[in-house]
């Protein structure tokens, strides 16, 4: 037990072994250990108390010392002295209000005084102050002054002083200043007392384990300091990614993992683009103003004559691709139109088109814009995570499985997948992770029509997804407003987990 105590702990037994019954404070422990620091013995009595060697006594007091009232009355007497002086100076029939601010009492000091006057004794009779007892106040007047001398020079220990006056005081107004202190003493248990001075010695302890000590053997017979781990300390607030920022990183390298390369695209689309590409039709309800963000500048985005005129044919009667399209006529002025991307697929379908003949697998990350009110799941603008593969033997297991292992490798075994419906996939699946024992529903994927491929001039099938990213971040940090994640909170934002 003694080997495992400290210099510090050993040398405050030493000093206490030199009276061992005696109770100590801090001066005189300062003054035998010759430290100049009170954190040493607070923080050796404390080890040396839970080692049950010392018992540590806290004795709690007030000081009392002159506030800035107290002080001005020290100079020039406390104000019921003061009027008193007054009263006794003036005839009986002189002792009026209009006399005492003729005196030079204005009115801030004339009612206080005349108040504490009253109270101990002195009243008002038609207008005139009258007192039966002078004696008994002037006393208490002149105590009252003792008090405030007495306290002039120094805190006093509220223990040496009148309890009366102290809770007197302490009601007034800025004239006596209450400190609350807690002074230990320190005295040796039974045990503490039994140890034997010999096995006290200063013992050279090494803190730091430099590079140079472990080249030779001197370590081996050095003592080392102890650590604990479990002190408790701050916190460290240095600069991190922001949370969202760390998140699409780590989907980022989960996708590369997997072998998909990334791409990127312009937040300004055209409609044909964003909407025509993928066979949604052109009277379609998410086309409308209220859920697409059109521009007015640029109002308009050039398509390539080529595509808006096998557009028009696939979606009047379905062109080469089997099917019957969806009739009426084609307005290519319409497919120009400007507009915020509602989605990343359309990163995903100009990237077939720009790679008919390419196999591929590629992936996104980005931001789309739709018009929401915000509340606590939705916002205007959040983010998806896009992906393809195209190839030709594509198919609906291959993508099931790829988003299965993508959520695994995120943290989330069970995925499910349920029949939905897109205008641009079929078969077409919603994607739903199990979370706390609830289904929540992630994106939508399937594998594009030909309505979709046959135009970018490929034949192979292709799997498709989006998901929110939004969503899955508040799993991820366990958030239940989707706000949270981009208020500026710096506190919220660094008590946020570390990806
Ligand atoms: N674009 C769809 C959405 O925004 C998701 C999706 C992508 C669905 C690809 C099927 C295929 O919700």
């Amino acid at each position: 037990m003694v080997a495992e105590l400290s210099n510090n702990d050993k040398a405050m037994l030493k000093a206490m072994l030199t009276d061992s019954g005696r109770e100590w404070d801090i001066q005189q422990l300062l003054d035998l250990t010759g430290w100049n620091d009170q954190v040493h013995v607070a923080g050796s009595g404390k080890s040396l108390s839970e080692s049950g060697l010392v018992t540590v006594t806290e004795n709690h007091i007030k000081l009392i010392s002159l506030d800035s009232e107290g002080k001005k009355a020290l100079e020039s007497g406390l104000l019921e002295e003061r009027i008193w002086n007054w009263y006794l100076d003036s005839e009986i029939e002189g002792r009026t209000m209009q006399n005492l601010f003729k005196y030079g009492f204005d009115r801030d000091e004339a009612g206080p005084g005349i108040g504490l006057l009253k109270s101990i004794g002195v009243s008002l009779d038609s207008g005139k102050l009258v007192s039966n007892d002078e004696d008994r106040i002037s006393s208490i007047i002149s105590k009252r002054m003792e008090f405030i001398s007495s306290i002039s020079s120094d805190s006093i220990d509220s223990m040496d002083l009148d309890q009366e006056l102290i809770e007197h005081f302490s009601g007034r107004k800025g004239l006596i200043a209450i400190e609350e202190r807690i002074s230990r003493t320190w005295k040796l248990t039974d045990k503490g007392a039994s140890i034997d001075e010999s096995v006290l010695s200063h013992v050279e302890m090494v803190g730091e384990l430099t590079p140079e000590l472990l080249q030779g053997d001197v370590w081996k017979g050095l003592k080392f300091k102890h650590f604990d781990v479990n002190a408790p300390t701050k916190t460290p607030t240095g600069g991190r990614p922001h949370p969202m920022q760390a998140l699409i990183e780590r989907i980022r390298k989960v996708f590369l993992e997997m072998g998909f390369s990334e791409i990127e695209g312009n937040f300004v689309q055209s409609a044909g683009w964003n909407m025509d590409a993928l066979y949604i039709p052109q009277s379609h309800p998410a086309r409308t103003m209220q859920d697409t963000f059109y521009l007015s500048s640029p109002e308009r985005v050039d398509v390539d004559e080529r595509y808006l005129d096998l557009w028009s044919k696939v979606h009047e009667h379905g062109h080469d691709t089997g099917s019957r399209g969806w009739g009426g006529n084609f307005d290519e002025d319409e497919a120009q139109k400007g507009l915020l991307r509602t989605h990343t697929t359309v990163n995903t379908v100009k990237h077939i088109a720009e790679n008919p003949n390419a196999p591929s697998r590629v992936f996104g990350i980005g931001r789309v814009f739709r018009q929401e009110t915000i509340d606590r799941t939705h916002l205007p603008e959040f983010h998806q995570i896009e992906g393809i593969i195209h190839e030709e033997n594509a198919n609906l297991p291959m993508l099931i499985s790829t988003l299965k292992t993508f959520y695994s490798k995120m943290g989330y075994d069970n995925v499910r997948v349920r029949p939905a419906y897109f205008p641009y996939t079929e078969p077409s699946v919603e994607v739903d992770i199990l979370w706390r024992g609830e289904w929540l529903e992630l994106g939508g994927a399937g594998i594009f029509r030909p309505e979709v491929t046959e135009p970018l001039g490929t034949e192979w099938p292709v799997c498709a997804w989006g998901m929110g990213l939004e969503r899955l971040a508040m799993l991820v940090l366990g958030l239940d407003d989707i706000r949270q994640l981009y208020q500026p909170d710096l506190e919220k934002l660094a008590r946020m987990p570390i990806l």
